[in-house]
């Protein structure tokens, strides 16, 4: 094969994920070929030394592994006038798009890579959900170094995968609006936009670095910040009282949901 690497659909995500390919020198881009039905994004790549191919067809040809970054809805055009090969493995980061029925609409036995991944990728700092299906270990390892490029990696199940999407695929909107409240929350005391907005983006950052490698339970870690009579209980109090964690969790409950109806259509 020509190139190592092919990308169907060079928008939002589809690029985000070959940017930090590109960047962490895990492929070079004259190992990457792409096509977009929008012509005009797609040209945009080519002065960047990436092959730019003419239609799908071309990237099944000439490509080992290829990436399906087009809406969920938009697979069936590619599968229905595409012919693939036992050559390609198919890695898609498409929401709700089960691995049998990719197999079923690519309609060859073939290898395939299913992956959530969320938009921190796009800094390095993402994480990715994975599952891989019939996927020899030699691709598996060299589709798991790309993708460590955008972040971390948890194999999974493919059965919880809508889990996946309900937590860290949704999951930047959650702790955008935590932000959205801290940031507010400093500013009714009187800090500036700028000095609330670094003061609680760092505490979130810091926060869950403490938490990464620790074994203890976070009801006492949150013990621990709140000391007796002091003052950041008073803040847990009114938390704990309106059941915040109870309000995230059901969030989460009802995102799950709609992903797997989602999956179901
Ligand atoms: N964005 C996220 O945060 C996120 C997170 C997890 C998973 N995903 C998944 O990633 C996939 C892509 O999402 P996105 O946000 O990157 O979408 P996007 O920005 O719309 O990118 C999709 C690209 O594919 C093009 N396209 C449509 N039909 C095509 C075809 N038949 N052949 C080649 N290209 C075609 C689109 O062109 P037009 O614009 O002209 O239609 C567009 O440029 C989705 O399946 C989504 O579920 C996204």
């Amino acid at each position: 094969m020509k190139y190592e690497l092919g990308i169907l659909g060079t928008g939002t995500m589809g690029t985000a994920i070959l940017g930090r390919i590109v960047e962490e020198k895990k492929l070079s881009p004259a190992n990457i070929a792409l096509f977009d039905i929008n012509r005009d994004k797609v040209l945009a790549f080519q002065k960047d030394g990436f092959h730019v191919a003419s239609d799908a067809q071309e990237i099944a040809d000439n490509c080992s592994v290829v990436l399906f970054s087009v809406k969920p809805q938009h697979f069936r055009s590619i599968t229905q006038t595409v012919k693939f090969s036992e050559k390609n493995t198919i890695l898609s980061i498409m929401a709700g798009v089960k691995i049998d029925t990719l197999r079923r609409a690519l309609n060859y036995p073939c290898p395939i890579v299913r992956v959530m991944p969320n938009m921190p990728c796009k800094i390095g700092k993402g994480v990715c959900g994975v599952k891989f299906s019939e996927v020899d270990p030699v691709v598996q390892t060299k589709v798991n170094d790309w993708l460590s490029s955008c972040g971390g990696i948890v194999p999974i199940e493919e059965n919880c995968f809508d889990a996946v999407t309900s937590v860290s695929g949704s999951g930047p909107a959650y702790i955008y609006m935590f932000i959205d409240g801290l940031i507010k929350g400093g500013m009714e005391g009187g800090l500036t936009y700028d000095q609330s907005k670094k003061l609680a983006i760092e505490t979130m950052i810091g926060t869950a670095e403490s938490y990464r490698n620790s074994t203890e339970p976070l009801s006492e870690l949150v013990e621990k910040v709140c000391s007796k009579g002091g003052t950041t209980i008073e803040a847990v109090n009114i938390y704990r009282e309106k059941d915040l964690e109870g309000i995230i969790v059901e969030g989460i409950n009802a995102c799950r949901k709609r992903s797997e109806e989602l999956s179901k259509e």
